[in-house]
């Protein structure tokens, strides 16, 4: 089958924050058919929709109730497929999310599963019997705070979840339950989906001998390395594979919590039939202080040899085999240039920066919605976040275990918090920045009239039209999707710079990624090409790519002619 997915660009909707058609307040998939002029018009090939399925929304719908319909507020199935329609009609494709490490509890699967000890669905999920002093059967955390397990009164023992109790985890050993899974896919898959991103896929399989982790017991509740990669894990992905995947033309993109490159490899290589990508977290954890027990709340501050240690790490381990995905953004992760960059006096030229870093690299890039008008992060006090990760390890590390004090972790959420990409998309000036005519389920980023659609689109030289560039650039030169990668300049604290090789054909990329300015000379082998600038984000080109003085956050991406 071919291998489109390498050449395309995806652009991922968070639904209940991207457009209201009908004033409730809340995202829809009416709203979302009324956008897709727009999506199109930034150049995009594929959409990925963050949960659209029946919810009681405990984790915004990746906690799921009915895999076959949609949550009323988002529409109904005939909204669906009359999106998958107009999707394919202007000739993008659409992927869905897959969450099935975990259903909510309120499916009937675990309705039933609950009832009794013999009832059939009752190995849909992991049930065990308490320690004999009545504890949890081990010291397993939950993801979002706590333990990973819940008593259940009616029967006695305790269920697993490793995100909150409202999400059970499935049971894959059961083949009755990879059976469901495979028909649900390929329900939607008949009526038209273009694949899938699979929620947290490397923890379907569990350990299922269920050990302690070893502690010196300054934590109750751990979260490690028993919780992804299980030892059938890449088993249940080659069944999927056979049993689904095959059988259409289609992408897949799994996340693949706790992977390292090996692991990637067997995920991503084509002759493993398993996957054709993942999304990986090591450059995501770059601010993050490792082991501490307040987990990624304890904050680093970015550092730009880091990022391209990691960067890098990734691009040439998967550069003969497997595939990458590119991204900074999405509805776990905040918006990059308040995180790790400038989102003030330079917002417009961190943005462009950070998006030249990216879609320079080997890879399939993914656009966050808003990431494309250089959104922000909100400035919300702590009282007003809605999400419940926050909100639970906020009870955990400030209140119960007092490892963090209200301050310091008021600044990690002001960084790192989900919600700052869950704020309402910014369509214009407008009441409540043009997303709904009701009341917004979110509050919206009080900088929307800054920071728009509207305004993007009305200048040419806005942070809309770099990333259109930047996608129109992939389409039209070959090295952007399957050139090599190399890094230069390692050691540099300010700039990122890397090449790509392909056809005897080489691309610069040369990023700025500070405040300063920074002197950029090239290593001598590139000095003796000619170059041409593909693009740039000050008005003023450089006269010599391979010697210049960068401004602050400047970027440059050049190709040898
Ligand atoms: C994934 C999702 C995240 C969700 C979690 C549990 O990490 O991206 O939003 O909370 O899985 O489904």
């Amino acid at each position: 089958m071919s291998e489109w997915w390498k050449e395309a660009v995806v652009y991922q909707i968070y639904p209940r924050s991207f457009y209201d058609s009908n004033g409730d307040g809340f995202g829809d998939l009416q709203g979302i058919i009324k956008k897709l002029d727009y999506i199109k018009r930034l150049g995009t090939d594929v959409i990925w929709l963050s949960p659209v399925f029946d919810s009681p929304q405990d984790d915004n719908g990746y906690d799921i109730s009915d895999y076959r319909n949609m949550y009323e507020k988002f529409g109904t199935n005939e909204d669906m497929f009359q999106l998958i329609d107009e999707v394919h009609q202007r000739g993008m494709k659409i992927i869905m999310d897959l969450v099935v490490n975990h259903t909510s509890d309120e499916h009937a699967w675990f309705a039933e599963s609950r009832k009794s000890k013999d009832n059939p669905y009752r190995d849909y999920y992991f049930w065990k019997d308490p320690k004999s002093d009545g504890s949890e059967p081990n010291n397993w955390g939950s993801i979002f705070s706590g333990s990973a397990w819940t008593f259940d009164e009616g029967t006695g023992q305790y269920y697993l979840h490793y995100f909150s109790k409202k999400q059970p985890d499935l049971n894959w050993e059961n083949e009755a339950v990879r059976r469901e899974v495979y028909d649900l896919m390929k329900f939607w898959m008949d009526k038209g989906v273009d694949g899938w991103r699979m929620d947290v896929i490397g923890s379907i399989s569990k350990h299922t001998d269920f050990p302690d982790y070893e502690t010196d017991n300054s934590r109750s509740h751990i979260v490690g390395r028993y919780h992804s990669n299980g030892p059938r894990l890449h088993e249940f992905i080659q069944e999927m594979n056979r049993e689904v995947l095959s059988h259409y033309d289609c992408m897949t993109v799994g996340e693949a919590n706790g992977s390292d490159i090996e692991e990637a490899k067997k995920y991503t290589d084509a002759g493993r039939q398993e996957l054709n990508m993942i999304f990986t977290f090591e450059h995501m954890d770059i601010d993050t202080e490792q082991n501490s027990p307040n987990g990624k709340w304890q904050i680093k501050p970015f550092d730009v040899i880091a990022l391209k240690q990691t960067m890098t790490r990734w691009q040439t381990g998967l550069m003969n085999s497997g595939w990458n995905t590119l991204y900074f953004e999405n509805h776990d992760q905040p918006r990059v240039i308040s995180r790790w960059g400038n989102d003030g006096e330079l917002r417009k030229q961190c943005a462009k920066a950070f998006a030249t870093v990216l879609h320079g690299m080997k890879g399939t890039p993914f656009i966050y919605q808003g990431e494309e008008i250089g959104m922000v992060n909100s400035d919300m006090p702590l009282e007003m976040y809605d999400d419940l990760e926050i909100k639970n390890a906020y009870r955990e590390v400030v209140i119960e275990n007092k490892t963090m004090t209200k301050e310091d972790f008021r600044k990690a959420a002001a960084k790192k918090g989900r919600d700052h990409a869950r704020t309402p998309m910014q369509w214009d000036a407008g009441k409540h920045a043009g997303f709904t005519a009701g009341d917004p389920w979110l509050a919206l980023n009080s900088r929307y009239q800054e920071i728009n659609v509207k305004e993007s689109l009305e200048d040419q030289d806005s942070i809309f039209y770099y990333y259109q560039k930047l996608i129109q650039l992939r389409k039209q030169y070959k090295i952007m999707v399957y050139g090599d990668y190399q890094l230069l300049l390692e050691d540099d604290p300010r700039i990122y710079c890397y090449i790509r090789k392909y056809q005897g054909k080489k691309l610069l990329v040369v990023v700025n990624l500070s405040e300063d300015k920074a002197q950029f000379e090239a290593p001598p082998e590139l000095i003796h090409e000619r170059w041409k600038i593909l693009i740039s984000n000050y008005p003023q080109e450089p006269a010599d790519l391979t010697g210049m003085c960068l401004a602050p956050y400047e970027a440059v991406m050049g190709i040898s002619i």
